[in-house]
């Protein structure tokens, strides 16, 4: 096979769409890694391709289309050179879609759903002989009891930030959310298992431990007193593991904010004062169409909660706009929320019917042009309340871990505490590690600072958070 003669198999993985999705990708590189394959940047002498694909709206879905289109090319060329590229289609679409995907794109040898990842080395040997091989099963097995540990070296490379997921699937069942159909429902990985990965993970060289989850804040596995523990013991002991510097979790459902999860943004200086909390509209009559099972005034409850635990805390959500039947009012009411709250930051989506949702089968479909005209005003109002938190933050001090180069030559870039992208004359030697930075302005993605000299290592850092400039920005709570 030519294969042999050329060395290592190689493997390019692109994801879309959310976290979830960048973990799931980095897991099928470590269970094929087992196998022998390597990871490649370009997708031009791959072996394998796998697209990890998302469904959450049409747009993200139909871009898996295109792509698929233009891998007929690269397909027809690696086999004029003697070479059999083999494409896999994982993800949600792979789980939405199945063998559908194979029969409006032949190109296709492989489609493999979220839950059968631990199965890929097989299923890659099979399809690479025989093509049109599909497994979007729901096993009854833990994926993650055979998914590979990341290795020493595979982990090394992921820098220092790393995602944790410790829970998959949601019960929640909005009525617009293809979730609890592409990914089933709620499972929690036991703390034993979270507990050793982590370890790993900070054996080699990470610093912060991002939690994922599509309902994070419904985790409750196994705890080793064989109780069910909540999301808040989770991240008391994970706080406990030497050298776990910074703890975030993401995505959580405001229905469950406990207080005791409410009362560890208080009480670890690890977890960081940041949270991402979805309301999707501001509107009582919309929550309520959409399933979401929560009010505006049950949501602004929790967020004036967390505020008092943690009064520098940097909110954002999501938002959709032109959900079936939503009126000119009900939209504003979601305008007035935005500036209630004051979000940090903030995602905003045009509705996107899905099928085999109860809201796409509504015959109130607002129209595509109003749902652009809302998407612009609503965004234009995210823009201004985050541009004014980032404002904010200039002139006081931040500890920033530094993950990556930066824009410019002689810069480094990393995160605050409030999760900003900060851009930082540094030497490469500060990546990895947190250090004391004055915020000195704002740019469009990202603020600029100076080192704070001498470099002096931080450990936690954010509570020398300018308190009372970050509530005045944030909506005066
Ligand atoms: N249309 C538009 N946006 C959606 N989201 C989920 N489903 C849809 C849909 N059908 C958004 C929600 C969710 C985010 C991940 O994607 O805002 O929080
Ligand atoms: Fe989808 Fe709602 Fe579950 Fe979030 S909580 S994943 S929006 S069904």
């Amino acid at each position: 096979m030519s294969s042999v003669t050329r060395g290592p198999r190689k493997l390019y993985v692109k994801s879309y769409g959310c976290q979830m999705n960048v973990y799931d990708s980095q897991r099928m590189a470590d269970v094929l890694a087992r196998e022998g394959y390597v990871e490649t940047s370009t997708p031009d002498d791959a072996d394998v391709l796998v697209l990890n694909t998302c469904h959450i709206r049409e747009k993200a879905a139909e871009k898996v289309y295109s792509e698929l289109g233009r891998l007929r090319v690269l397909k027809q060329d690696a086999a004029r050179d003697g070479r059999r590229l083999t494409v896999a289609v994982a993800g949600c679409v792979a789980q939405a879609e199945g063998e559908e995907i194979i029969r409006r794109a032949p190109v296709v040898d492989l489609v493999v759903g979220p839950q059968s990842y631990h199965r890929l080395p097989d299923l890659v040997a099979r399809a690479a002989e025989t093509g049109r091989v599909v497994d979007t099963e729901f096993p009854a097995e833990d994926k993650f009891d055979h998914l590979a540990a990341p290795s020493a070296a595979a982990t090394r490379s992921r820098g220092a930030a790393a995602f944790v997921t410790v829970q998959e699937g949601c019960d929640k069942f909005c009525s617009f959310c293809v979730v609890p159909y592409t990914r089933g429902a709620e499972f929690s990985r036991p703390v034993a298992k979270i507990l050793a990965e982590v370890e790993g993970l900070v054996a080699a060289g990470v610093k912060e431990i991002r939690l994922i989850g599509q309902n994070v804040n419904a985790w409750h596995g196994d705890g080793p007193d064989g109780r069910a523990w909540s999301l808040a013991r989770l991240l008391h002991r994970l706080a406990e593991v030497p050298g776990v510097a910074r703890l975030r979790y993401t995505t959580s459902h405001p229905r469950d904010m406990d207080d005791a999860l409410i009362a560890a943004h208080r009480d670890l200086p690890a977890l960081m004062p940041q949270l991402h909390l979805p309301v999707q509209s501001g509107s009582d009559r919309v929550l309520d169409a959409m399933n979401r099972r929560h009010d505006r005034a049950e949501y602004l409850r929790v967020i004036e909660r967390l505020k008092t635990a943690r009064p520098d805390i940097a909110l954002s959500s999501d938002f959709i706009v032109g959900f079936p039947g939503e009126t000119e009012a009900e939209f504003r009411d979601t305008l007035a929320l935005v500036d209630e709250v004051g979000f940090a930051s903030a995602y905003s989506f045009k509705y996107s019917p899905r099928p085999g949702t109860p809201a796409a089968d509504s015959d109130d479909q607002v129209s595509e042009a109003e749902k652009a005209d809302r998407l612009a005003r609503l965004q234009a109002r995210i823009d201004h309340h985050a541009a004014a938190f980032n404002a904010a933050t200039v002139g006081r001090t931040a500890a920033v871990l530094f993950e990556n180069p930066g824009r410019h030559d002689g810069q480094m870039t990393g995160k605050s505490p409030w999760m900003q992208a900060v851009q930082v004359m540094a030497p490469p030697s500060v990546k990895g590690e947190i250090h004391t930075v004055r915020i000195t302005g704002t740019g469009t993605n990202s603020l600029y600072g100076a080192l704070v000299s001498p470099l002096r290592h931080d450990v936690h850092g954010g509570r020398d958070a300018p308190d009372a400039a970050m509530r005045v920005a944030s909506g005066g709570h």
